[in-house]
């Protein structure tokens, strides 16, 4: 297994592993919703705004990962984890928990200061995550799961509170994934 950055060319690999992943565990609307999601990450995947990292079983894709830049007034690196999916038959086997490590890793060494993500805590806590106060760090549009809301520093130093509130990238400018 290995993990790599993607490009541009893997949009319709990308699209396929979320729309089948998300279909399989939340249904057929929700596999539409996160594969159109990934589908237009991937069409603008430039390795700054949108980074998207994929696990490879020899040349079948198993595993992805996008992160996406939140925009700050103050000059800050902080980027936001989500989506995540492995494929149905990869899961429960860590390489979630290892892709999601690899690209925290590779994000550190780009002195990325903070990685944020909204989802399950049950599954974030294990690769680091832990819940996040919006009078630390809000969120881009309001929350309709606050206890979601989670984050890391990657300096070693404890998440620095930050006064305004950030964009994210056009892609998630929807309350439909808040
Ligand atoms: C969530 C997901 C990316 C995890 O990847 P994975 O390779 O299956 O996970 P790992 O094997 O590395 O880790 C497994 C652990 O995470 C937990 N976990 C897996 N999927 C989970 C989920 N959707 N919600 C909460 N916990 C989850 C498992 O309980 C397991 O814990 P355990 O080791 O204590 O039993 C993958 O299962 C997936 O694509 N699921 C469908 C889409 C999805 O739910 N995406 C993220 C939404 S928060």
């Amino acid at each position: 297994m290995n993990h790599k950055i993607l490009n541009k060319n893997c949009q319709d690999e990308v699209t396929r592993l979320f729309t089948s992943a998300f279909t399989s565990f939340e249904g057929k609307k929700e596999g539409e919703l996160v594969g159109d999601l990934a589908s237009k990450l991937s069409s603008r995947v430039d390795n700054h705004e949108i980074i998207c990292f994929g696990t490879y079983e020899e040349e079948s894709i198993v595993g992805a990962i996008f992160f996406t830049r939140l925009q700050f007034r103050e000059a800050i690196q902080v980027y936001m984890l989500a989506p995540v999916a492995v494929c149905t038959e990869y899961q429960g086997k860590g390489v979630g928990q290892e892709l999601i490590n690899y690209a925290l890793n590779e994000l550190k060494n780009r002195s990325v200061a903070v990685v944020i993500t909204y989802g399950d805590p049950s599954f974030y806590s294990k690769v680091g995550f832990r819940a996040l106060p919006e009078n630390i760090i809000q969120a881009p549009l309001k929350l309709s799961m606050p206890e979601g809301w989670q984050g890391q520093s990657l300096t070693g130093e404890s998440i620095p509170t930050i006064n305004d509130r950030p964009t994210c990238v056009k892609e998630f400018n929807d309350p439909a994934y808040w």
